[in-house]
């Protein structure tokens, strides 16, 4: 080849929509075959803007490792980027900032997920778990786990860490877990969350004043002058929509798939060590974050071949990534003993889940509890009639009815 030739323009490949499971566990075909065939493509995403499209492992975790080059603070996807919701929204959300700013707010945030902090969260959590499975037992099978379990333990678990008052929950989980409706029209969400903002700015004022023992008032104790309250709300919205649905998401399916591999529901019930193992195989078998997540060019630069130019959208696919022969052998199984390490469910680099001890807490106490529970397990549907979930960029299912 002459070396004097200039670099490649990107191949004008038509763009698809980002391919995505409709039901089911797998990835969809057309996004494997992207992978097997492609370092990289074009795509658009759910917001209809064109991007890059990254879906091997290997590249995901190199473009997650380079937050200088694949920056967080770009445009909101989903947003008007001129607005002042979306301002409002973006202050204090560690999701759209990039080093530095980013490592100052995630230091003051990472004292609360500590070894130690989930040690003293952990009686609550079993507690919201275990109430929950008495009142499914209660009222007898049979039941929606989503409705009755997989949704209620984290939200309740979020408005724990963010000290909502009891008698103000319900309402304030109906306007979360509304706002989360990719299917409602931009502006009805934009407004909803806005009104979540406003709810929680409240709750930030009265924090402020009376710290109580919750996450949002030890951070305030510890870091009052150095955050202000709009970053504070900001942090506080984007811990509940962080770790709210993601996690009910993962309850949900992981008990699906467990009842869909019964040899190793066994294990989960009766065997107390292959919990830890399991919660992360069904991180990466699942990949709830079935969008993956979006990064913008910071800079023109080559990657995987191609030229990016500074504010070229690039979308990192982690149900390919995390079914990549080059993460685990016979990546299409679930075999829950192997643990999977390296995995993308929480993402990797700057940005990793901050909440990630806590949702594994939750997982670990939540699927053995509910199994043990109810030993006979079973769903209370034919298979193929359970519904998924797979307009939000959360993968998930609208019910799950269970019986025992
Ligand atoms: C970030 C997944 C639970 C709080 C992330 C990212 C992923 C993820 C993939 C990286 C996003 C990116 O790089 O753009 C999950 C999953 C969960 C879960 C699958 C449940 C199983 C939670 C919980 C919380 C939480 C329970 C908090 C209560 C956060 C925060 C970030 C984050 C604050 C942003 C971190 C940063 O930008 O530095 N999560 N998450 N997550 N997650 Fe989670």
């Amino acid at each position: 080849t002459c070396p004097y030739q200039a670099k490649a323009e990107p191949t004008p490949t038509p763009e698809l929509p980002l391919p995505m499971r409709r039901n089911g566990f797998d990835p969809t075909p057309e996004l494997l075959a992207l992978r097997d065939q492609e370092r990289i493509s074009r795509t658009t995403t759910p917001f209809g803007e064109t991007a890059w499209l990254i879906t091997r492992y290997e590249d995901v975790k190199t473009a997650l490792s380079e937050p200088t080059l694949f920056s967080n603070a770009g445009p909101v996807p989903g947003f008007d980027q001129a607005s002042d919701a979306q301002r409002a929204v973006a202050t204090g959300n560690l999701l759209t900032y990039d080093p530095p700013d980013h490592t100052r707010l995630r230091r003051m945030l990472t004292g609360q997920f500590t070894v130690r902090r989930m040690r003293d969260l952990t009686p609550r959590v079993e507690q919201i778990v275990e109430s929950h499975l008495q009142a499914m037992e209660r009222r007898g099978a049979p039941t929606d786990l989503v409705a009755d379990f997989a949704l209620p333990v984290p939200s309740l678990v979020i408005c724990e860490l963010l000290g909502v008052p009891w008698d103000e929950r319900d309402e304030f989980l109906h306007r979360s877990n509304k706002q989360m409706d990719l299917r409602l029209p931009e502006q009805e969400r934009l407004t909803l969350l806005a009104e979540l903002h406003g709810y929680l700015a409240g709750l930030v004022a009265r924090a402020r004043r009376d710290p109580g023992d919750d996450l949002l008032g030890l951070l305030i104790r510890e870091h009052s002058t150095d955050l202000t309250t709009e970053e504070l709300t900001g942090i506080a919205l984007l811990l509940l929509v962080a770790g709210h649905e993601t996690t009910a998401n993962m309850l949900a399916l992981g008990t699906l798939a467990l009842l869909r591999h019964p040899d190793q529901l066994a294990l989960v019930r009766d065997d107390p060590a292959a919990v830890n193992p399991a919660v992360e195989e069904l991180m990466r078998w699942l990949s709830v974050v079935h969008t993956g997540v979006q990064r913008t060019a910071a800079t023109d630069f080559e990657f995987a071949g191609v030229r990016m130019r500074a504010g070229d959208a690039v979308v990192l696919a982690f149900p390919s990534a995390n079914r990549d022969h080059a993460l685990v052998d016979d990546p299409d199984r679930l075999d829950i003993t192997r643990g999977a390490p390296g995995h993308l469910g929480f993402g990797h680099g700057v940005h990793h889940c901050l909440g990630a001890p806590l949702a594994r807490l939750e997982m670990r106490v939540a699927f053995p509890a509910l199994l043990r529970r109810f030993p006979t397990l079973a769903l209370a549907k034919p298979d193929d009639e359970i519904a998924f979930r797979s307009y939000n960029a959360v993968y998930g299912l609208e019910s799950l009815p269970v019986t025992w």
